[in-house]
């Protein structure tokens, strides 16, 4: 039995951190979908396409082929052939996808390669349009979030850590702004899924959402 979890959620909401562990848990494969929209972006800023520019994004994207393969058990992208994990956390990046993504022609291009993903192994996909586009047939649907001013709390932290310098009024502005580009957008907007369960992760540990989650799939499934 194969078995699909989808996780959307806004920015910030901590997707990719529960999805990675609930995943381990259940030995399914992790798909961040994000990672695939920001390897795109990458490489539109490398061919320098301006972002308000939607027809030479749609004409520019066919140029990008994006594929994804484990090693050690972590998702690795490759745009056309090439490793580039490490280069798609920046926020430059991010922006750019915030407004790529909202491109039909970037959307159709990744569309086939997630739902074939999803189609051969049980995935714990986590994304913005899974519940609602991408897999409306997943067992478990989650719609992970949490409040800006939480949000901008746990990014400023990252960041700190990794002994950046940063404003957590310009963060909490910026996880705003991309909020109101995801969920406003024409084409698959960022949106609960009537049948995903909301789980609000403000005042919830780690742990504790990973075992919400957990909980929700015994419940849908019965295993
Ligand atoms: O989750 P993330 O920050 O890595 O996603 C980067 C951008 O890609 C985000 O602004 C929204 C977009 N995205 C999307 O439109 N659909 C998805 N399934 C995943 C991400």
């Amino acid at each position: 039995m194969i078995y699909n979890i989808a996780i959307d959620g806004p920015a910030g909401a901590g997707k990719s951190t529960i999805a990675k562990r609930v995943a381990k848990e259940f030995s399914f494969i992790y798909v961040d979908t994000g990672a695939m929209y920001r390897a795109m972006a990458y490489y539109l800023l490398q061919q320098n396409v301006d972002g308000n520019d939607s027809q030479e994004i749609a004409s520019k994207c066919e140029g990008a082929d994006i594929s994804i393969e484990y090693r050690n058990g972590e998702q690795i992208v490759l745009l056309n052939g090439e490793n580039v994990n490490a280069y798609l956390r920046t926020e430059e990046v991010g922006n750019m996808a915030s407004v790529s993504s909202a491109n039909p022609s970037v959307r159709a291009r990744l569309l086939d390669l997630q739902r074939s993903l999803a189609a051969s192994q049980s995935v714990v996909m986590d994304g913005r349009d899974i519940g609602t586009t991408i897999l409306p047939n997943a067992e478990v649907k989650i719609y992970l979030t949490a409040s800006s001013a939480t949000r901008a709390r746990r990014r400023y932290k990252e960041l700190i850590e990794k002994g950046e310098e940063c404003n957590i009024e310009d963060i909490q502005k910026d996880i705003e702004e991309r909020d109101q580009r995801d969920m406003n957008r024409e084409i698959s907007p960022l949106r609960q899924a009537e049948d995903a369960v909301l789980v609000d992760s403000s005042e919830m540990t780690i742990d504790e959402v990973v075992s919400a989650i957990e909980n929700i799939f015994h419940e849908k499934t019965g295993k």
